[in-house]
């Protein structure tokens, strides 16, 4: 007969197998990705679901480094631009895969005012300041640590900012959470809290080439944007502060169409920024997830959803690239090469009073959410 100590045991090894059948999918994993100069350890962690789709994210900048998603035959490509070593990253990065921070895009003239009184903030963009500074998000060690739910598998990311890092106000304390879900999206949690009145605009970098990192161009790749305006920019790239009508211009996404099908046009805001650079005011309406955009690929049938949060998205085609930066497997990427839909704030809100406010105050909490979905068609 069984004694009431081992039929507990029973049930305690019934119960253990029961969670372990539940569990859909297998924990995160983690490798060393690099050293820094200072001797840091930075890793390379693994985030998978059970279709097989995978984000390699490090946390050095919050970078994901590959993300396979699979085409319509089920064969799963790497769809974003990057490095196969951190050194690379550390030398020379146009922002590839980049967690962006503490304010997304350009502040004009390095400089905003809050309260009356005036903040320099450092300029690494001709006389702006673009993405954070010299030394942003995108380029320092954040905590990790691996999570798993029913939701998937997550690595959150957290990182405390100074009071006077890069000029800004405040000790931001800052929590990302990347989570592979089962849906074959990519979930993107920003949250950050500050002990001083603040300026906070958080977004993700990656250059997407649906067709798989280094295998060409991206100009006969479908894209739709739902928004009604852009805001235009001067030659310093700057929003002018108008928000413009795309109907009837090259900027008009509203029905998906292949990007570089007007990218060529003669128009004065393509030139001033050697393609697409430029903010979308997105059509929402209200808070809460909306569905910002859709890019697709005929040749693959990849197809990738942006859902977010946010009031805007920059739409950057890659201009700058130049073929210099030689990426994984010895790929070169040339001008076109990847687009980066990056949900965000307006650039220089902190200097245009007509703008969403990008301001945070102690006792507030940032809270913003993207999805990057794919699905095939
Ligand atoms: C953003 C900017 C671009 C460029 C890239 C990085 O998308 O809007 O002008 O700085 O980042 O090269």
């Amino acid at each position: 007969m069984n004694s009431p100590l081992k039929l507990q045991n029973l049930i305690f090894m019934l119960a253990l197998l029961g969670i372990l059948a539940s569990d859909t999918s297998a924990q995160s994993t983690k490798k060393v990705f690099g050293t820094l100069g200072d001797g840091t350890t930075v890793y390379l962690y693994t985030l998978q679901n059970s279709h097989g789709m995978e984000a390699q994210i490090t946390n050095y900048g919050g970078i994901v480094v590959r993300l396979f998603v699979p085409d319509k035959s089920g064969k799963l490509g790497d769809v974003v631009l990057g490095y196969d070593a951190l050194a690379d990253y550390v030398k020379d990065s146009p922002y590839f895969g980049a967690l962006v921070g503490r304010y997304g895009n350009r502040i004009a003239n390095g400089k905003f005012t809050l309260d009356g009184k005036e903040y320099v903030l450092a300029k690494n963009n001709g006389p702006n300041h673009l993405h954070g500074g010299i030394k942003g998000f995108d380029k320092v060690v954040w905590n990790a640590e691996e999570k798993m739910d029913a939701k998937g598998q997550s690595l959150v990311l957290s990182y405390v900012s100074k009071d006077g890092e890069e000029g800004y106000p405040g000790n931001l304390s800052v929590t990302v959470t990347y989570t592979v879900t089962e849906s074959n999206e990519l979930k993107i949690v920003y949250s950050a809290t500050t002990d001083k009145p603040t300026v906070v605009n958080l977004t993700h970098h990656s250059y997407f080439n649906l067709a798989g990192a280094g295998n060409g161009d991206i100009l006969n790749e479908e894209l739709m944007i739902d928004a009604e305006r852009f805001t235009p920019v001067d030659s310093g790239l700057i929003p002018t502060g108008d928000r413009q009508s795309v109907a009837g211009t090259p900027f008009d996404f509203r029905k998906p169409i292949a990007i570089g099908a007007r990218i060529g046009a003669d128009n004065e805001q393509l030139h001033l920024g050697k393609g697409y650079d430029h903010n979308f005011v997105l059509n929402r309406l209200g808070a809460g997830l909306f569905r910002a955009a859709e890019a697709y690929d005929t040749s693959t049938g990849r197809v990738m959803e942006v859902i977010t949060t946010e009031p805007g998205l920059q739409f950057y085609t890659g201009n700058f690239l130049d073929g210099k930066n030689v990426g994984k497997d010895g790929k070169a990427y040339k001008q076109h090469y990847g687009f980066c839909l990056e949900t965000q704030h307006f650039p220089d809100s902190p200097n245009k009073p007509k703008f969403p406010s990008t301001v945070l105050r102690p006792g507030e909490k940032y809270l913003t959410e993207t999805v990057y979905k794919f699905t095939v068609r």
